[in-house]
């Protein structure tokens, strides 16, 4: 059994995937950047709670600090993340996006994931088998969005889609650095959440199952991968 944290897991498909890991056994460490809702979130899941906000360094550092004092890490996913929506809910398009908001939505998505990453590689190098999950989107693929007819296709927005397609990047860099990590992006699929207003087609049951795939995955799977539930998906 192992050590799990997952990056805002205090609602949504962090929550669910914490949920299903501590079905199947294992410690979960549900990070939240708010305390309340982090506190909350881990007395409903039965899990322990951390206080980390993925933009913050310092509260990046705090957070590993505390989990290597109870035991240390086996198994980091990397979930919190925004879409970066108009305030009426719309998509931020080629002809409004600005620097300013994209440097926001990269914070979080990318330099957060970096950040945390980072923070925890000091432990996960310790664990007997270290395993990272980076939650990416079907929209990081170019082969996807530039397929002609898909709704990825018809996905108007610059920042949330690069945003991934850099964590993607990210996770074949760290997998060819760490072969003794498995280390790997995964597609969650559009899933019913605050992040998309709900409007998301799948439940966070469907849509958390790829993150809990992954999260266990043993020492002889994949790495440096790109994977949906149904399999290998196109960069
Ligand atoms: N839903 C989909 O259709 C879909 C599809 C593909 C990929 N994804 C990805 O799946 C992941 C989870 O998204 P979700 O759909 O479950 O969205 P969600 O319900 O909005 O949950 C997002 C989580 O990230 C946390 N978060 C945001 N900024 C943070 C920060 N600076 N530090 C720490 N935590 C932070 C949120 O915390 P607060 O509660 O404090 O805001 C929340 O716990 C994201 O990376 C998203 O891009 C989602």
């Amino acid at each position: 059994m192992t050590t799990t944290l997952i990056t805002g897991a205090n609602k949504g498909l962090g929550f669910e995937t914490a949920r299903r890991l501590i079905e199947a056994g294992h410690t979960v460490y549900v990070g939240s950047r708010n305390a309340e809702r982090g506190r909350l979130a881990a007395e409903r899941l039965g899990a322990r709670s951390v206080l980390l906000d993925v933009t913050d360094d310092g509260s990046v550092a705090a957070a590993a600090k505390t989990i290597e004092a109870e035991g240390g890490l086996d198994v980091l996913v990397n979930n919190a993340g925004i879409e970066g929506r108009t305030p009426d809910g719309g998509v931020l398009g080629a002809a409004d996006v600005t620097a300013d908001m994209m440097r926001t939505l990269f914070e979080t998505n990318v330099f957060g994931v970096v950040r945390v990453t980072h923070a925890f590689l000091p432990l996960l190098r310790r664990s007997a088998a270290p395993v990272i999950v980076n939650v990416s989107s079907g929209l990081a693929s170019l082969a996807g969005v530039t397929a002609q007819g898909t709704p990825a296709h018809a996905y108007p927005g610059v920042a949330y889609p690069a945003s991934k397609t850099a964590v993607n990047m990210i996770t074949v860099q760290y997998a060819k650095a760490f072969p003794g990590m498995r280390i790997n992006a995964v597609e969650p699929g559009y899933t019913a959440t605050d992040l998309n207003g709900h409007t998301g087609t799948q439940t966070v049951e469907e849509g958390a199952e790829i993150i809990v795939r992954m999260a266990q995955v043993g020492p002889d799977g994949p790495t440096g991968g790109y994977f949906d539930v149904s399999g290998t998906l196109p960069w």
